[in-house]
């Protein structure tokens, strides 16, 4: 029996998106169907929606959510009826060569679900990251279910699933923060923040947050940074270099995905530093460095898939931190809104008015 649900499509690039019923099939072999409880806002949504993605129109946006596994299919063993899972992108084959190498994070094979949810007329949906979480039910493979402890509210956990997790891992897989270290944070959106959170988790001493917009600025500080500078005024590399005895920061991390944002990341570390790339670049954006500058400064220039991280190591270690009182999920949480209200969220996010629009489904 498919199910028929409300979820949030793009129909087009740069198309309003609209609440329509989308047929959920029941799930098939190593398929879970999941009763999603709360999925957030992240700045990918927006991406697809412009097409800087694909152009796999049309498309079934969500992707950062916690919520109950309601069916499985045949031969799933990780997760059963009941169980209270994040939604992971990345659900490792354990089979391709860099899964062989144990190096799971990069997995270059990951599982989605092999059935493809519709509109109620036939039309095949491409489901945000293999996800599709803004709508009641959502189709995944079984392995993106993270189970993790119900004791934290799915506002809280589902932020794991993308934005919170990525930026969390860019800081500390990705860059491999040490206590005591620098670190500069470019772009303190909902990535941006929790890669500062994550600089301040793995014992970052001095901590400078970016951003062209004061508020951000202010809310970054409350996540941990030491210092702050708006680059729209000020110039960051100067700045960072002055914070850091004229050197540069130990780890750089870009959280916005643009090329002039990387290129001040680049030169704003010290020498042997590692610059991280977790921002999104658009398709036709290009990078230009002279190559005597990527030489001579050696270190490491790194992008961060989904913060280099693994769900089932990752989630329940960051649930148990946030249950603890040891790490603010709820901090990211500007306000809660309806299925209805994710176009109106796209524009705050737009504005900079909030860190994380999350939709809550009503049970
Ligand atoms: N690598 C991954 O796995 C992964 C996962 C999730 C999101 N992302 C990407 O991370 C990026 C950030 O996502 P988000 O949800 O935090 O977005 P967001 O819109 O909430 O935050 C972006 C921030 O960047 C700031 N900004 C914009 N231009 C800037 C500039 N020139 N200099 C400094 N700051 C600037 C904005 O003011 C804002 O605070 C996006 O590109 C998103 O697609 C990557
Ligand atoms: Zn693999
Ligand atoms: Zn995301």
């Amino acid at each position: 029996m498919a199910y028929e649900v409300r979820g949030v499509v793009a129909r087009g690039k740069g198309l309003p998106v609209s609440v329509e019923t989308i047929v959920v099939p029941d799930p098939g072999p190593g398929e879970a169907v999941v009763d999603v409880q709360a999925c957030g806002v992240c700045h990918t949504d927006l991406h697809y929606r412009e097409g800087g993605i694909n152009d796999e129109f049309p498309f079934l946006l969500g992707h950062e959510a916690a919520g109950v596994v309601s069916a499985v299919g045949e031969g799933v063993t990780n997760v059963a009826v009941g169980d209270y899972v994040v939604l992971n992108w990345r659900a490792v084959c354990g089979e391709c060569r860099a899964c062989r190498k144990g190096q799971l994070q990069y997995c270059f094979n990951t599982h989605n679900a092999a059935q493809k949810m519709t509109l109620t007329d036939g039309t095949e949906l491409s489901p945000a990251l293999g996800i599709g979480a803004f709508a009641e039910k959502t189709l995944v493979h079984s392995g993106q279910c993270t189970k993790v402890d119900p004791a934290a509210p799915p506002t809280a956990a589902g932020l794991l699933g993308c934005g919170v997790m990525a930026g969390v891992g860019a800081a500390i897989n990705t860059g491999g923060v040490q206590r005591g270290e620098t670190v500069a944070v470019f772009g303190c959106g909902g990535v941006g923040d929790a890669a500062v959170a994550g600089a301040k988790l793995a014992g970052a001493t001095t901590i400078i947050a970016v951003d062209i917009d004061d508020r951000k600025l202010e809310w970054a500080e409350q996540f941990g940074a030491t210092h702050t500078v708006n680059s729209r005024e000020t110039d960051p590399v100067e700045a960072i270099k002055a914070l850091t005895g004229g050197f540069g920061v130990d780890v750089a991390i870009d959280a916005v995905g643009h090329p002039k944002v990387f290129e001040q990341a680049f030169y704003a570390r010290d020498l042997a530093g590692r610059v991280v790339m977790v921002g999104v670049p658009t398709p036709g954006m290009e990078i230009t460095l002279p190559a005597i500058e990527v030489f001579g400064r050696g270190g490491a220039v790194k992008s961060s898939w989904y913060g280099d991280c693994l769900p089932s190591r990752d989630f329940p270690m960051l649930v148990d931190l946030y249950l603890q009182g040891r790490f603010d999920l709820d901090a990211f949480v500007s306000e809660t809104i309806g299925l209805d209200d994710v176009e109106q969220a796209f524009e705050k996010m737009h504005h900079g008015e909030v860190l994380r629009s999350v939709v809550v489904f009503d049970r």
